[in-house]
């Protein structure tokens, strides 16, 4: 063994809709592990979900479940879609667990012993329907951000963790520890905008919610956030539990590999933490770049697919896998769009490394019943191949270290483009045609088939179902597949090839596409809500639908969804009441042009009388309601047919 590497994901949100850019951490750290496995260290990768909060306990509370009996469903399909991803982790933490729960409760308390952690008061403003504090740079107009209501100075008791007292010391540790923040811009950023403009100490526990882990000494708080999601790297080793035999063993960890947003709380609140705690700091946070759609947030737009569920149906999990590791350069950005997925898939896996495998395979058959054994080896394209082939290894280990995982890939196929150019050069249906030729024909597929056993010893941590797939139709196992043989050419001694299914057929981009597209539409299809029976147009006639302009509006005391309007119909004004006062300010209602049915039966809403019914849009969840209204100035009091 080289030695031990411990590598560690963030632990997820739960959420049902993990896309291919939240599945980039973990496929990124799979085939890191992978890779150092392969390479002869002692690996033990993390990965795990982030469950507590009040996020959580408002939707369990809106789904009628207990928070516990909603996460337990999503980390389920979590765990789902990472054996579907190949993801070979050692060790999934959830921090519901009972083992983290007490371990985050002891050092909370270890924290406030110390005098690290102190109770003070949260102040900012409130929203009571959103229950959300915000900083005054956060209000919109003065008004709450989400649901743009009148917000309250609010104080709530709450813990604070010094982290100001750690300042200098972070600054200090981070200088001298060059590897400990990468890429490089990303510890600059810290540095300048973060830890130099100084640090403000953090809130860490709450009273306004209940769904976390209770501070053990004043069980009116829950931890709040970091303390509880950071812990989880040392907790899943047994740190704070009686077998610590783990921690031991693979404590500091040697990466945490984390996306850039979130970048700064392991480079600030977990180091201070750590170092409150008297533990050793981890190697290094590597902070990635962030796949995009678009050059934009990750959504579905355009007929880009971006659930890696479907994406693995329709074109492999290896080749969801080849597409993240190698679209993402170094630390920066990468685009998604489906129609640059399937060139990718084309040109890199159909093009160069498929043909490569089915060609060199082929030949074997054909020319030698599949079997095959050493030949000659001769001439400036051999001695080049062999060069290339031993280089390429050695590099792609460097780059790895560097954790240069896009740049790896990119030196493996400069291996795989070497050898198909190697066919052309030395044109192996020609020298089929001559029985004088066949040591030389035999040597020329042996070097290509060493070639293709070496990319795919390499490809194996990046692709491990393609390298299966390449191992069985070549026959290679055994020892042939180590990394030490990775470093040779020539490790092959005699074989019986059997060509198997093409890996990855070429792909029709446009047709494609349309099958993509029209399954995008059907989904959306499938999400509406169902059109209600048929009606005739008598019955639809009954209906007195008229213009109606809003002379005035106001909230109704004590009924905070609902406003009062006054509205003119041309010959008469009216008084309706509409549940609209969550997405429209008053004020703003006043001179529109609304559509009101105007023969409804009146009603009495919290008191108030109603006559009439104004329309609106919404969708099916409610997060978003507009009024309809005509398309231009027409009389009140019109008809709407
Ligand atoms: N729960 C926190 C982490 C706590 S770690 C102590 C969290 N979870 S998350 O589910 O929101 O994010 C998980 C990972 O997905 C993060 O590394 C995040 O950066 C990454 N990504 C989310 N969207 C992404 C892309 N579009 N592209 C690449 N990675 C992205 O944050």
């Amino acid at each position: 063994m080289k030695g031990k590497y411990y590598i560690t994901t963030p632990i997820y949100y739960p959420s049902d809709k993990l896309h291919i850019g939240n599945t980039y951490t973990t496929v990124v750290a799979d085939a890191l592990a992978r890779f150092k496995r392969l390479n002869g260290y002692d690996v033990f990768f993390l990965t795990g979900t982030d469950e507590h909060g009040q996020k959580i306990q408002r939707i369990a509370e809106k789904k009628g479940v207990t928070p516990k009996e909603y996460v337990d469903k999503i980390v389920a399909s979590i765990k789902d879609l990472w054996k579907l991803m190949n993801i070979s982790y050692d060790k999934f933490i959830r921090t519901t667990d009972d083992y983290h729960i007490k371990a985050v409760q002891d050092i909370f308390k270890k924290l406030y012993d110390k005098g690290d952690i102190y109770k003070g008061y949260y102040e900012g403003w409130y929203c009571t329907p959103c229950e959300s504090f915000f900083t005054e740079t956060q209000l919109v107009d003065g008004k709450c951000p989400d649901c743009g209501r009148e917000v309250e100075w609010t104080k709530e008791e709450a813990y604070f963790f010094r982290l100001s007292k750690y300042q200098d010391k972070l600054l200090k540790y981070i200088e001298e520890h060059p590897d400990f923040i990468l890429p490089e811009k990303r510890k600059n950023e810290m540095i300048n905008n973060f830890i130099k403009p100084g640090l403000e100490d953090l809130c860490v526990s709450r009273t306004s919610f209940t769904w976390g882990i209770p501070v053990s000494f004043d069980e009116k708080h829950v931890v709040y956030v970091w303390i509880d999601a950071l812990s989880n790297y040392i907790t899943a080793l047994g740190y704070g539990s009686d077998e610590k035999s783990l921690y031991e063993k693979y404590w500091p960890a040697d990466v945490h590999l984390v996306g850039k947003d979130i970048v700064r709380f392991h480079t600030i609140i977990w180091p201070i933490m750590l170092m409150a705690l008297d533990i050793p700091l981890p190697k290094t946070v590597f902070g990635h770049g962030w796949l995009l759609v678009d050059g934009g947030k990750m959504s579905k737009s355009k007929g880009n697919v971006v659930d890696p569920v479907i994406l693995s149906e329709h074109f492999g999990v290896d080749a969801v896998r080849y597409y993240l590791l190698r679209e993402i350069p170094f630390g920066s950005d990468g685009n998604f769009t489906s129609e640059m997925f399937i060139k990718r898939i084309n040109s890199d896996l159909a093009n160069d490394l498929g043909n490569l495998v089915s060609r060199t395979l082929t030949m074997i058959e054909k020319y030698f019943k599949g079997e095959l054994r050493k030949g000659k080896f001769e001439g400036e394209f051999d001695e080049d191949l062999r060069r290339v082939a031993l280089e390429v290894p050695v590099k792609v280990e460097k780059l790895m270290d560097d954790l240069k995982v896009s740049d790896a890939l990119e030196e493996i196929w400069t291996l795989v483009r070497r050898a198909n150019k190697y066919i052309d050069e030395t044109m192996p249906w020609v020298l089929a045609k001559d029985e004088e030729n066949k040591d030389r024909l035999m040597g020329v597929l042996y070097n290509l088939t060493e070639a293709i056993r070496i990319v795919s010893i390499l490809i194996s941590s990046f692709m491990p179902s393609t390298s299966v797939k390449i191992n069985e139709q070549f026959g290679f196992e055994g020892t042939i597949l180590t990394w030490e043989k990775a470093l040779e050419f020539g490790a092959v001694d005699a074989l019986l090839v059997k060509r198997g299914d093409i890996m990855f057929p070429r792909i029709d981009v446009e047709k494609k596409l349309e099958e993509l597209e029209k399954l995008n539409q059907q989904k959306e299809a499938k999400k509406m809500v169902p059109i209600k029976p048929e009606i005739t147009i008598d019955e639809f006639d009954k209906i007195d639908l008229r213009v109606a302009k809003v002379l005035e509006a106001e909230r109704i005391k004590g009924a905070d969804k609902l406003l009062k309007l006054k509205v003119d119909l041309g010959g008469e004004e009216r008084q309706v009441v509409s549940g609209i006062a969550k997405y429209y300010e008053p004020e703003k209602l006043v001179g529109k042009n609304v559509i009101l049915v105007a023969n409804l039966k009146p009603v009495k809403l919290r008191g108030v009388d109603s006559y009439g019914m104004i329309l609106a849009a919404s969708t099916e969840d409610y997060s978003k309601l507009v009024l309809g209204t005509v398309d231009e100035d027409i009389d009140a009091g019109s008809q709407v047919k």
